[in-house]
């Protein structure tokens, strides 16, 4: 049996290859995702593995309502047929405001200024599909979560808002946390703050790059500002940075003003794809990236490579490229399934507390499991691109999307 699958897969490869259409060599299988999927639920403990958990579970399992499904608008419709109802993510939401102190802005009291607004979509989603309209919980939350981090927070002169509680000081991963949330806000039922939000949203995204930008290689340093600095090239940092601009330009392109933010969609994609572009660069032959992109003593890291994936195979459908670095997104897919053991944990990731060691072999990321799920959620959608793409009359017409 497993030699005739082998020897299919590999035919496979070839028939595919010759055709030019890109594929992984084999998806990762359905048993191995649902462990996946239960071990992203079972170890998201600190708020920003929650809110990424949130999102990765609605990428992939609820995709219809995530910002990545352009036949979708934002909002969605208010009421949801069971079968489409975020259940997991929603209960997720519930938790969190349950467990808020009352005097409390932030979802989450953790030193942090961007990772509990990481949680705040899920809580606008709730809010916005609740049954109970009498239930003001939700959108209380989410607004005192937007109220602290606009208003109650260190920022730089030029508003950059700080990541930290204490200090002002710039993290690449507040691009995944708190630029898609300002968003998500706006393109809501925000008939006068939307524009001023969602153009809030880029400019973080537009300040964070310029304090954070490296000026030889164009990759993301991880910390600026405040009492210490990192300054190294660091993967996973990377992948928050491009995955957050990317989850702001699709609330920007699925809101109902997009129209009036064309500009700041083409510099968002062109953000996102110099990290994506760079990156790869550096990408072993093993198909990995190292935990410090530029270093070739660094070890390779499942975790970052799984995320700068998913974001690569989102940014093949985006440009309409059905072979934009598609062979590096699949090199990387392989190493990452290749690395997901049999009880469905995502191995050889950096540790997330630490930065720069290796995740022991008995502690695994809980941030890793969901970019997982962020990484199928991706290649699926990429592959249903393509194959409907194939099936055009054109055949392979390539389309920008961008602007239609
Ligand atoms: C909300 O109400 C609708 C209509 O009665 C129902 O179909 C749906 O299952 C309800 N949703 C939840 C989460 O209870
Ligand atoms: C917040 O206040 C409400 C009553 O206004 C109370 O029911 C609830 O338990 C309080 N929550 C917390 C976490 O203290
Ligand atoms: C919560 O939902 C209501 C509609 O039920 C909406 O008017 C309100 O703006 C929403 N709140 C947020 C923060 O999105």
């Amino acid at each position: 049996m497993r030699k005739a699958f082998l020897t299919v897969a590999s035919l496979l490869a070839t028939i595919t290859s010759t055709s030019g259409r890109p594929y992984a060599r084999a998806p990762i299988d359905e048993a191995t995702l649902t462990k996946v999927r239960a071990n992203a639920i079972a170890s998201a403990q600190r708020s920003w593995e929650v809110g990424t958990l949130t999102e990765a579970l609605l990428e992939y399992s609820w995709p219809q309502l995530s910002v990545f499904n352009d036949a979708g608008s934002i909002p969605p419709a208010r009421q949801l047929f069971t079968s489409n109802y975020p259940v997991d993510v929603v209960k997720i939401a519930t938790d969190i405001v349950e467990k808020k102190p009352n005097d409390s802005l932030a979802l989450v009291q953790d030193g942090s200024v961007g990772d509990p607004a990481s949680i705040g979509f899920a809580v606008i989603l709730a809010n916005w599909t609740r049954n109970d309209t009498s239930d003001n919980r939700f959108s209380v939350a989410a607004g005192s979560q937007l109220n602290y981090v606009l208003s109650h927070s260190p920022h730089t002169d030029d508003g950059a808002i700080s990541h930290r509680t204490e200090q002002v000081q710039l993290w690449s991963d507040f691009v995944y946390m708190v630029p898609p949330f300002i968003a998500y806000f706006g393109a809501y039922d925000q008939p006068d703050a939307k524009k001023w939000l969602l153009q809030a949203a880029y400019d973080q995204c537009r300040l964070y790059r310029k304090y954070l930008q490296d000026s030889t290689t164009n990759l993301w340093k991880h910390i600026e500002l405040g009492s210490w600095q990192d300054e190294k090239l660091w993967a996973t940092g990377n992948g928050w940075a491009a995955a957050g601009m990317f989850r702001v330009l699709q609330t920007i392109r699925n809101s109902d003003v997009s129209d009036s933010f064309l500009d700041q969609q083409q510099d968002l994609l062109n953000w996102i794809e110099e990290i994506v572009k760079t990156a790869w660069n550096y990408q072993t032959s093993a198909g990995a990236l190292r935990n410090v992109i530029d270093e070739s003593d660094s070890f390779m890291d499942t975790a970052s490579t799984a995320l700068i994936a998913s974001v690569t195979f989102r940014l093949a459908v985006l440009k309409g490229d059905s072979s934009a670095y598609i062979s590096s997104a699949n090199a990387a897919y392989d190493f990452v399934h290749r690395n997901i053991d049999n009880d469905g944990w995502l191995r050889n990731t950096v540790d997330p507390l630490t930065f720069y060691t290796p995740s022991s072999s008995d502690q695994p990321s809980p941030e890793a499991q969901s970019f997982v799920l962020l990484l199928e959620a991706a290649r699926r959608d990429f592959q249903d691109w393509v194959d409907s793409e194939a099936t055009l009359p054109s055949g392979g017409m390539v389309i920008n999307k961008l602007y239609l």
